[in-house]
């Protein structure tokens, strides 16, 4: 048979991913009675904020630290980029959306005192991010997921992936460009079509992009390719956040190494035992990510070193057992005993702070489609991401994204169009896979190479002739063959690494994450990359 087999949805609002922002956000529809239906594409808990380290950076000591002060660490690491309305707006609403996950049932690590624990990152000037130990995301997911799971108005569909979203005027000959739905591919390869009236976007990153990374295999930039595909404009994707510490080992792969050990005094050296970024920033092993990654690349290109090493030794070994247990645990495992040795770490890609236009509750210019966490640019990170406010966003975001959706479908005239059917047209089974799996190893392999931690002109020239051929050829192939999760998210990988590409050559300067050798300035006005479908399509 040609094509794929064929299923119907009915959804008020339908929500593609299951981090923290999707599902707190899919709570608080529930609540209001809205029928939700979540797809994601492995399991409810596979996703980037699952993973997540160190912490919510959040205001609550408010004897020695201020609103003020987060916003203007927020502002420095995003050297000037941010749009400080919505820096103040998550920023403020921080210490509400940690009572919110109190209530729901978080456990957050208290100290001696029974108030919050407070953790130290980079770029911070006070210790304010709380945390749940050294699994933080997990506790967070846990706990939400388990709320999820029970309410009666929530339908969870895992081993789903998003394939587009439909507007009304793509289909009905209609003036709207309004949401009303979206296809997805089933577990068993059948093509679901749900209808609804509005859809959310919350994929997360789009780590894998990148040849290494911190993020698990889900992170395919998802989001925002399809809510690019959509209309969507995307906001300073040339601003990838490269994590500084990832654990350097042959058989583990994508595990971090938080910034909390460096925020808790451990200090980068070289393979000869010496520090070094005293050479770069007056805050040495703490300064923003940008710098520290930047270090440490340089580091390793001139020593030709594999990696560099985060030296704990220095700490109380009881202490760092009962602060980072999970951390610990797994550098144990892997014959690294942080008490006594250094651990081997190199920078890998982290975080988009750039994602598809959005205002800090998630609103796009496409009626019904909204935004949320890590594909959303929302103007909070600009250009670096502070340490720990990533989360931050998350966690507000759910809230103030479901006002929005509840308030758009109280305003929806009429029934929502039914969208017709996938057309397979004259799609046959896949013939050659080999064509999937070198074009994706490719793309991460250019990506790393021409448009990482270090750019220029002639590379991200060279990355863009490359890439123009394989999208040629992923094209040709989305079109003949039946679709598949593998297809999919290389389609999507591939436009998000055109639009880094994209973005990185607009940007005539460097700043925060983007650094390109023949721009080294920084310009006085700090102005927002965008890029439309029109440059593209
Ligand atoms: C970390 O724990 O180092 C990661 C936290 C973050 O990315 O904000």
């Amino acid at each position: 048979m040609k094509g794929n087999k064929m299923k119907r949805i009915y959804a008020d609002v339908l929500i593609i991913g299951s981090g923290l922002s999707g599902l707190s956000t899919a709570l608080s529809l529930a609540e209001k009675g809205l029928k939700t239906v979540v797809v994601t594409k492995e399991a409810i808990d596979v996703s980037n904020s699952a993973n997540a380290q160190g912490g919510i950076a959040t205001v609550t000591d408010f004897d020695v630290d201020s609103f003020e002060k987060h916003i203007k660490d927020t502002i420095t690491a995003g050297a000037g980029l941010n749009n400080e309305k919505a820096v103040r707006f998550f920023v403020e609403n921080g210490p509400d959306a940690i009572k919110y996950f109190e209530k729901l049932g978080c456990h957050f690590t208290e100290n001696e005192e029974g108030k919050l624990d407070l953790g130290r990152e980079g770029g911070h000037s006070e210790r304010r991010v709380v945390h749940a130990g050294d699994i933080t995301g997990f506790e967070l997911i846990k706990v939400v997921k388990k709320a999820v799971l029970l309410h009666s108005n929530i339908t969870v569909l895992e081993n789903h992936t998003a394939i587009d979203v439909i507007t009304e005027s793509k289909f009905m000959s209609s003036e709207s460009n309004k949401i009303i739905g979206a296809y997805v591919l089933g577990k068993n390869g059948e093509i679901i079509t749900i209808t609804a009236k509005t859809v959310l976007l919350a994929t997360g990153g789009c780590g894998k992009v990148y040849l290494y990374t911190s993020n698990p295999d889900v992170t395919t930039g998802d989001g925002v390719a399809i809510g690019f595909r959509a209309g969507v404009p995307v906001v300073n994707m040339e601003m990838i956040q490269f994590h500084p510490t990832i654990l350097y080992h042959e058989k583990i792969k994508s595990m971090l190494i938080s910034e909390a050990l460096r925020g808790e005094g451990g200090v980068l050296i070289n393979k000869r035992g010496e520090t070094f970024m005293e050479k770069y920033h007056p805050l040495k092993s703490l300064a923003p990510r940008d710098i520290v990654a930047r270090a440490i690349d340089h580091e390793m290109k001139m020593s030709g070193d594999d990696c560099v090493f985060l030296d704990m030794t220095k700490l109380d070994g009881h202490f760092l057992q009962q602060r980072f247990p999970n951390i610990f645990r797994i550098c144990m495992d892997a014959g690294i005993d942080m008490r006594t040795m250094p651990i081997p770490v190199v920078p890998a890609a982290h975080y988009s702070c750039g994602g598809l236009q959005s205002e800090p509750t998630g609103k796009t210019i496409i009626p019904g489609l909204f935004v949320s966490g890590e594909v959303a640019h929302t103007g909070l990170h600009g250009a670096n991401r502070l340490a720990s406010n990533s989360l931050l966003e998350a966690a507000v975001m759910g809230k103030y994204v479901a006002k929005e959706i509840v308030s758009y479908i109280a305003d929806y005239t009429g029934e929502c169009p039914e969208p017709p059917e996938w057309n397979p047209g004259d799609a046959e089974d896949e013939d050659e896979k080999i064509i999937i799996k070198q074009n994706w190893d490719e793309v991460r392999r250019i990506m790393w190479n021409y448009v990482g931690i270090v750019r220029s002109n002639k590379r991200l020239e060279r990355a863009m002739a490359r890439l123009e051929l394989m999208k040629r050829e992923i094209n040709e192939y989305y079109w003949n063959f039946k679709v598949s999760r593998d297809l999919l998210e290389l389609r999507n990988l591939t436009l998000v690494a055109e639009l880094i590409i994209r973005s990185a050559m607009k940007r005539k300067e460097s700043r925060g994450l983007h650094f390109n050798i023949d721009y080294p300035e920084t310009l006085k006005e700090a102005k927002d990359t965008i890029v439309t479908q029109a440059e593209i399509f």
